[in-house]
């Protein structure tokens, strides 16, 4: 049986660094302006959660789901939203799509093309963590909280099969 350890890649503290630079980033930008942040379910509900309670510019908050395969699934169409936003609420408004790791970007491509047929007056992304290394389609990233290297990372909102989302701080995952 394959044995996982916990290694640790970036602590609480650090974390909290990252998000309170990012909070100061998106309210420098956004200054006399309300943003509507799309959180991306599930993975980035802790990080969106510590990232609103950081930021001065007032906010609304909505959530998209996307669907995912089961591992060592070959997925043919791409990432499909599941649980979307009402157009109403994206039209004309400052949008931020919030993601805790953009990974080989699909998932974020295809909410923004989502998204961006809504009308929003603005469309931006943060993304907690960047895993560049793994990128499949070129996406754009307005607020990058911390480069990560190709390894499966786990903690703060990240599962591995629906486990360890509550862990404080982040992981990766050694096999041995
Ligand atoms: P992608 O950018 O479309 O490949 O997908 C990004 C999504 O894959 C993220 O929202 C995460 O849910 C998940 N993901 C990517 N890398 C990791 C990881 O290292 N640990 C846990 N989930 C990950
Ligand atoms: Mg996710």
């Amino acid at each position: 049986m394959t044995q996982h350890k916990l290694v640790l890649l970036l602590s609480r503290q650090e974390i909290g660094e990252v998000v309170r630079r990012l909070a100061a980033e998106i309210d420098r930008d956004y200054a006399g302006r309300e943003l509507l942040l799309v959180v991306i379910l599930r993975g980035a509900f802790v990080f969106a959660a510590d990232l609103v309670r950081e930021m001065r510019t007032p906010v609304r908050v909505d959530f998209v789901r996307i669907s995912s395969y089961p591992t060592g699934t070959v997925t043919t169409g791409g990432p499909r939203v599941v649980t979307g936003v009402r157009r109403e609420e994206v039209r004309g408004r400052d949008v931020l799509l919030v993601e805790d790791i953009l990974d080989t970007g699909l998932s974020v491509d295809r909410l923004l093309k989502y998204l961006r047929r809504m009308g929003p007056a603005s469309l931006r992304v943060c993304a907690l963590l960047d895993k560049p290394s793994r990128r499949r389609v070129d996406v754009p990233l307005h607020y990058r909280g911390t480069t990560v290297p190709d390894r499966f990372l786990v903690g703060y909102g990240l599962d591995m099969d629906q486990r360890c989302r509550n862990l404080s701080d982040i992981y990766w995952v050694q096999e041995s």
